[in-house]
């Protein structure tokens, strides 16, 4: 059965109303790390997992949401929804719902949720779940929401009432996926312009296992260090700072917040290089950039781990691979490799090898293939 049905029949379940579908897929990111919060430039895809929702209307002011993932029923009224998380996984809908409530009246609905990207190793799952929640009451409520809109929203309800000050590309990348393509993003103005990913080139991601908690105060503590400098250096985001600009004043930094700083600049300028290395068809470059990408994130902005760097460093040294390094937020999670598209195999070897050997379990590989933004489906 697809996840189609079993969310059709799990709907059923709850009403005999006909459902209409949705779907958010995940993303990776290629490059571009911790740069999103701080106006930055940054290098996702969209991929070809998703979260889907099956959504039928309700006549009374109710939302029902049951999910493949978890046991019990999440349920609230609209009109008591509380601005107070719960600290569970119904904290993606209920904040969704708020925010979207602040733009316009939302009527009841029940919803089914089902996904087929692994939840916390790096993909967006909740960015996509919120999106997905997005898309049905929106259309429930008959309103047709802008994307950047829909980004927007998801972001606020990730920081507003999960509590992650996450940044806006995981929900633009969510919303803007192109089949194919690679979304240079300028977090700033949010433009977001496609990058075709080569022939022959690709995107693998291996989960290291590692659960984070990006709302353990980490995430935060990096953001709010990003910000610190950037006071310190007179600069509105680290992202208005050139390297030579950073060379010339970074001693007014303290250690720590210098690396941090040091982290953000370089990335800054990886990511415009990766995209113009993928435009040329330089995939030596653009994997290049990636390995330097790992380095800073490892030693400056501290955000790897153990298990992360073992995998880069295997991963970086198979044949065929042009390029490794941690995604996401860090501290856990998954690395994402860009290689030729005949040495998954090899990839997948090596990495099982060299993790079992370590830590007595192995890392899963996944193929990932860059896909279209979220959507209804029809
Ligand atoms: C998480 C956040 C994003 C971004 C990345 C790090 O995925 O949700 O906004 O900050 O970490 O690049």
């Amino acid at each position: 059965m697809s996840l189609l049905d079993d969310l059709r029949a799990d709907l059923a379940e709850l009403t005999d109303r006909a459902p209409r579908f949705f779907r958010a897929p995940g993303r990776v990111n290629l490059i571009g790390e911790h740069v999103d919060y701080g106006g930055g430039f940054v290098l996702p895809l969209a991929v070809d997992r998703e979260t889907i929702v099956a959504a039928a209307p309700r006549d009374d002011r109710r939302i029902r949401i049951r999910s493949r993932e978890h046991a019990e029923i999440a349920g609230f009224d609209l009109d008591e929804l509380l601005p107070k998380p719960a600290h569970g996984w119904s904290d993606y809908p209920r904040g969704m719902t708020l925010a979207l409530r602040r733009r316009f009246p939302l009527s009841g609905a029940d919803l089914a949720v089902g996904t087929t990207i692994p939840i916390g190793a790096g993909l967006s799952s909740s960015a996509a779940f919120e999106i997905a929640v997005g898309l049905a009451l929106a259309s429930l409520a008959g309103r047709k929401l802008a994307p950047r809109e829909l980004a927007h929203a998801a972001q606020e309800a990730e920081n507003g009432f999960v509590g992650v000050r996450s940044g806006i590309m995981d929900p633009l990348a969510c919303v803007f996926g192109v089949r194919g393509h690679a979304l240079l993003i300028d977090c700033r103005s949010e433009a977001v312009t496609p990058v075709a990913i080569p022939a022959g080139a690709a995107i693998a991601i291996a989960d290291s296992g590692v659960r984070h908690d990006l709302t353990a105060p980490t995430y935060n503590t990096r953001r709010a260090q990003s910000e610190e400098a950037a006071r310190m250096l007179g600069v509105t985001a680290l992202r208005d700072l050139s390297e030579a600009a950073f060379a010339r004043d970074e001693a007014r930094l303290p250690e720590v917040l210098r690396a941090r700083a040091r982290h953000a600049i370089g990335e800054n300028a990886r990511v415009p290089a990766t995209a113009d290395a993928l435009r040329r068809g330089d995939l030596a470059e653009a994997g290049r950039l990636m390995n330097e990408s790992h380095v800073s994130l490892r030693d400056d902005y501290e955000v790897s781990c153990a298990e992360l760097d073992l995998l880069v460093e295997t991963a970086q040294r198979v044949e065929g691979v042009y390029g490794a390094r941690m995604t996401g937020g860090g501290f856990g999670g998954a690395i994402v490799v860009l290689l030729r598209d005949d040495r998954l195999e090899a990839l997948t070897r090596a990495l099982d090898a060299a993790f079992v050997a370590r830590y007595g379990r192995t890392a899963p590989v996944t193929h990932l293939r860059a896909a279209d933004g979220a959507s209804a489906i029809e």
